[in-house]
């Protein structure tokens, strides 16, 4: 890997500046006002694995946007590596918040990032981790030392739940025909404890619309006579959880992979701070379920939340009304063995159940996912770890993360593959919120580590 270590070096400046031409592009895959930008942005890509040499590179339609696809198939004889990342990204609202606009990338120095960190929305979910993919393979190409068959899938839809993927994978086995995925989508502990993702929480997600009177009312024509549904809204809410912070819907922990003792006892192993983790957040203390640790709550406990409410007059001022109708986002993440579908239809039945009389209670299930669980025994997971261990000089921790990448399990179940997932993003990288960064060694240290572990894979595939 001489020379592909050798082309990253020399080739730095450019893999950052094509980087930050990637991220101008904003590919906001749930605001229909950027759809021209979405789709833009498969273009350029699409361009780009082409220009690195990748063949049959095709912008893939969609009854949604599109997938880039492109691979590089040496030999039949050879293992496959499929990539999959995404080239959607969220909202950058509130827009107040960044220091600088979201789609104007600069790269700025952090207590965290001393290296400096790159600030855009997408910088590390996911453009900024789906490209070192493009750059290590690009890298592999031009020094000669890709040493087995790769394809890239690249979807544009991630953020909004992947529904055309799942048709497009079901539609196209034979094109995705691999041994093994690899994404760059998750983190890992720190910049000085690497670590590899060994699980995803699913997701169950919906809305709730709680009517009361057929319109707006006077509050004090008719307040203490009505049930006000933001009060009703707010009670049922607070009813889904009791005093340990246990959900309280009938069913919900009936299928919950209970971990053992030695199990919790190694988790336990990987480095965590309450102290540094309260700072980070400006938090006197931390919330969750009793009898268990803040990244056991996080990982391999369900949970459920409110992610928005609202209702009734939020203008300036004061307006005394009680209103016809109250309204939450709730989404749960669930953990291995739960049904996102199952869990989606618990809460329908529970919820409906709690209304008191004198309100109606509609709920409406969005997208979905179920929970994954990746081996540590496998040759894609040794291969990792030996991949970590070169780049970083000492061995990558497993652990169990709290997020969703739903298309995971769909992989399993439609293509049989398992999925590798080298995340390199950090906790405090701020996806999803103002001011996402990602940091320079991240970008520069997966487009390393990431070659290594073709090597070691093909090599490990040949010796099983
Ligand atoms: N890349 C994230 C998921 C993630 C981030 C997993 C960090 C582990 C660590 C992905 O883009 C994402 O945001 N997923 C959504 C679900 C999706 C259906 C919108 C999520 O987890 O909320
Ligand atoms: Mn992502
Ligand atoms: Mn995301």
């Amino acid at each position: 890997m001489k020379a592909t270590a050798a082309y990253i070096s020399e080739n730095k400046e450019r893999f950052l500046n094509e980087l930050l031409d990637l991220l101008r592009i904003p590919s906001v895959s749930a605001d229909p006002a950027y759809s021209n930008d979405v789709n833009r942005t498969a273009d350029h890509i699409a361009e780009h694995l082409k220009f690195i040499g990748l063949d049959k590179v095709e912008v893939c339609q969609t009854a949604g946007y599109p997938v880039v696809y492109g691979e590089k198939i040496l030999s039949d004889k050879l293992p496959t590596v499929l990539v999959y990342g995404h080239y959607d990204v969220q909202p950058a609202d509130p827009i107040d918040l960044w220091h600088a606009p979201p789609f104007e990338p600069v790269v700025k120095k952090t207590e965290i990032h001393p290296e400096g960190a790159i600030f855009a929305r997408g910088a590390c979910d996911d453009k900024g981790q789906m490209f070192m993919h493009v750059k290590a393979v690009e890298a592999l190409l031009k020094s000669n030392e890709l040493p087995c068959n790769v394809k890239l899938m690249i979807e544009g839809e991630e953020e909004v739940g992947s529904e055309n993927l799942a048709i497009f994978v079901t539609q196209n086995k034979e094109r995705l025909k691999a041994d093994i995925i690899l994404v760059s989508d998750t983190g890992m502990i720190a910049n000085d404890c690497p670590s590899i993702t060994t699980g995803l929480r699913g997701l169950s997600y919906l809305e709730v619309e709680v009517t009361g009177p057929n319109r707006d009312l006077h509050s004090g024509l008719y307040g203490g006579c009505v049930a006000n549904p933001i009060n009703i809204l707010a009670q049922m809410i607070s009813s889904l959880h009791d005093e340990n912070n246990h959900i309280t819907i009938p069913g919900f922990y009936d299928k919950v992979e209970e971990l053992s003792k030695e199990e919790r006892a190694e988790m336990a192993k990987a480095p965590f701070s309450h102290d540094a983790y309260c700072k980070a957040l400006d938090l006197t203390d931390v919330h969750g379920e009793t009898g268990y640790s803040t990244p056991e709550r996080g990982s391999i406990r369900p949970t459920l939340d409110v992610n928005g409410i609202w209702g009734g007059y939020t203008g300036e001022g004061a307006k005394t009304v009680i209103p016809s109708k109250a309204y939450a986002k709730i989404s749960m993440r669930l953990v291995p063995n739960q049904v996102s579908d199952e869990i989606t239809e618990l809460f329908t039945k529970h919820f409906n159940s709690i209304a008191p009389k004198g309100v109606r209670v509609k709920v409406t299930p969005h997208h979905g996912g179920e929970a994954v669980v990746t081996p540590i025994d496998s040759i894609a997971y040794k291969a990792a770890s030996k991949a970590y261990e070169q780049t970083f000089g000492k061995p990558a921790i497993p652990v169990r993360s709290g997020g969703s990448i739903p298309i995971v399990a769909m992989f399993e179940k439609e293509l049989g593959l398992k999925t590798l997932l080298m995340g390199f993003g950090l906790d405090s990288d701020a996806i999803h919120s103002p001011n996402e960064h990602y940091g320079l060694f991240n970008y520069y240290r997966g487009i390393e580590t990431i070659p290594y572990f073709y090597k070691y894979y093909t090599e490990l595939m040949a010796n099983q």
